[in-house]
């Protein structure tokens, strides 16, 4: 596991950008699987100021969303889809056809889940970019999921209903699709992250902490700032 302890949000969003632009500098029909939430926010500006410079072309890679809520409309504003286009989908020049996102609107959950792994299987993930939650989820594979885990409807923790202000289920790519990425980066920044993090890096490898289940993985980045690592 490689540990990269940088600054503040700022740096991690930086240094994020970058490694994201190289990757695709590298393989133009790079394939990435991506996190909503605070934590790639900065990132996905990052990324949209570079395009706009001319910096980088994403018309050639393929994108996989990790999670979508349950049951969500496509164009509510809580939905992981709006978050998607309109923090980053609508600013680069992205092909429509190379987006892959959970469908919170489908009748049949456990078909959608089994399509998206079939999906993931014929364009697998190069670049996985994961947030952390408090209690150590990473996509919605709340404490108490098993490592060989594939894409499934769950349950959200009583945390997150709170904190994500959402009553509903959640559909996410399991631990173990998640583990099949050639590279992943774990971002974590601030305070309220700091006791998984500390939990990730130390503690055991256990499901009660999902993100654990990332030390076995050879090509693990995480990047953490001075808050998230202050417990170490
Ligand atoms: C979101 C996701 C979640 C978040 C996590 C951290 O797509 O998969 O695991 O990454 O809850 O959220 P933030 O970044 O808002 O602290």
């Amino acid at each position: 596991m490689k540990i990269i302890k940088v600054k503040d949000y700022n740096e991690l969003s930086d240094l994020t950008s970058k490694i994201i632009i190289k990757e695709i500098a590298k393989k133009s029909n790079l394939v990435i699987s991506l996190p909503t939430g605070k934590s790639p926010l900065g990132t996905y500006k990052n990324l949209i100021k570079e395009y706009k410079k001319g910096k980088v072309d994403f018309s050639r890679i393929k994108t996989f969303n990790l999670d979508e809520y349950y049951p969500v409309k496509k164009n509510d504003i809580k939905s992981y889809r709006y978050y998607m286009f309109n923090n980053l989908f609508n600013k680069i020049n992205i092909k429509k056809e190379n987006i892959h996102l959970l469908d919170g609107t489908t009748k049949s959950p456990i078909k959608e889940c089994k399509y998206y792994e079939e999906k993931i299987r014929k364009n697998p993930i190069d670049l996985q970019i994961l947030g952390i939650g408090v209690n150590g989820h990473i996509g919605f594979n709340e404490p108490g999921s098993e490592k060989n885990s594939k894409t499934r409807l769950v349950n959200l923790a009583p945390e997150t209903v709170k904190r994500n202000k959402y009553l509903g289920k959640a559909l996410t790519m399991g631990i173990y699709t998640i583990l099949k990425s050639k590279k992943i980066i774990l971002l974590a920044s601030g305070k309220e992250k700091a006791v998984a993090v500390k939990d990730l890096i130390l503690g055991d490898v256990d499901k009660n902490l999902p993100a654990s289940f990332l030390r076995e993985s050879k090509n693990i980045t995480l990047i953490i700032d001075k808050q998230a690592a202050s417990l170490l």
